[in-house]
């Protein structure tokens, strides 16, 4: 009988959607974000970092760019960066969270630790010019993020998110420029929970010892090997760009095992021991003392 009531009918209908949009929707912000979800070592973005991150937003990175390693074995050896797959407690002092749904683009989760790099030069060099490390790429240039950063809100949007922030750090914003800004947010994405670095690395050197004799039978992997980790610094063909030219080397092999396995990252050249086998740095490391010159 309700039915042929239509006012009576609309306001039951809305009463029942009303309803399981609060459980479904609204109830949630009761247990999300709790003291259960944080992880000790996930720390708030400094006033830099978020200021990065709200140009990220400007730019629409997340558009061609999502920012969340899923647990499927495949995607964290993609994107994992020696890391593991996301957890929700990452994204505890993210607001609002940038996971997206597209990737035109790789995933940017972990990113801060493909490129530790304190200096980010390979941030610099790509975000001005995507194609002169990555020459297929798609990426637009952001060259005009060269300007001064406008940090007219930084302490309010810190005061407003609750984050903690000192003198210094507020101070650390003068004279910065959209570039660093958005650089390191990038670095920090991915890099609060420590990964584990790899063991063979700790061994003695002595105790390295390449298996593979000659350059043919490895050379379609390490070729392949080396132009997925390692030309959008060294070079197409290793002629050297943001790192030396990699055409043989006055280094023994277990010295260059060291080098790609721990990288020098002060210096800008990532530890692979944590994303790379042994295998394949051994391929590589025949591949650059044995290859073409
Ligand atoms: C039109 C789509 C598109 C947009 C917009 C875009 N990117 Fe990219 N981005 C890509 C593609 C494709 C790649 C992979 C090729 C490369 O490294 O350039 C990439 C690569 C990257 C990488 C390197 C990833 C890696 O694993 O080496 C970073 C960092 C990055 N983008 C950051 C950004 C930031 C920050 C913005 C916004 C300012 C942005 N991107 C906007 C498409 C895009
Ligand atoms: C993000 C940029 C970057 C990537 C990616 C990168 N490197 Fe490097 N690499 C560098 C830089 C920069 C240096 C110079 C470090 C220094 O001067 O202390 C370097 C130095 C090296 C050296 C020491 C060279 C020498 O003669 O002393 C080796 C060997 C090396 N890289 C191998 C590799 C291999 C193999 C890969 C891929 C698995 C790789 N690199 C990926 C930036 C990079």
């Amino acid at each position: 009988m309700l039915e042929k009531n239509p006012v009576v009918f609309i306001i039951l209908a809305f009463v029942v959607i009303m309803v399981g949009t609060t459980i479904t929707m609204i109830a949630p912000f009761k247990w999300i974000n709790g003291a259960g979800d944080k992880i000790a070592e996930v720390k708030p973005y400094t006033p830099l970092q978020q200021e990065g991150r709200d140009l990220y937003m400007r730019e629409g990175c997340n558009n061609c760019h999502s920012q969340t390693v899923r647990t499927l074995a495949s995607d964290v050896e993609r994107y994992g960066y020696g890391g593991s797959y996301s957890k929700s407690g990452e994204f505890v002092y993210d607001r609002p969270h940038l996971w997206g749904s597209r990737r035109t683009g790789p995933d940017l989760a972990h990113i801060g630790l493909k490129y530790p790099d304190p200096k980010g030069a390979w941030h610099k060099k790509h975000m001005e010019n995507p194609q002169s490390v990555v020459p297929a790429s798609n990426m637009p240039s952001y060259a005009f993020l060269n300007k001064p950063l406008d940090t007219t809100y930084s302490e309010r949007k810190m005061k407003l998110l609750s984050f903690p922030y000192t003198q210094a750090d507020l101070d650390d914003l003068k004279g910065k420029t959209e570039m660093d800004a958005i650089i390191a947010y990038l670095r920090k994405l991915g890099t609060d929970i420590p990964v584990k670095k790899a063991e063979a690395a700790a061994q003695a050197p002595a105790a390295l010892k390449n298996p593979f004799t000659d350059l043919q039978t490895v050379a379609k992997d390490a070729e392949s090997l080396y132009m997925q980790n390692c030309a959008s610094c060294h070079g197409d063909k290793r002629e050297g760009n943001l790192g030396p030219s990699l055409k043989g080397s006055a280094k023994s092999e277990a010295d260059l095992f060291k080098t790609v396995s721990q990288g020098i990252e002060a210096n800008g050249m990532p530890a692979f021991g944590g994303t790379l086998d042994e295998q394949k740095i051994w391929k590589l490391v025949t591949l650059i003392k044995l290859g073409a010159k």
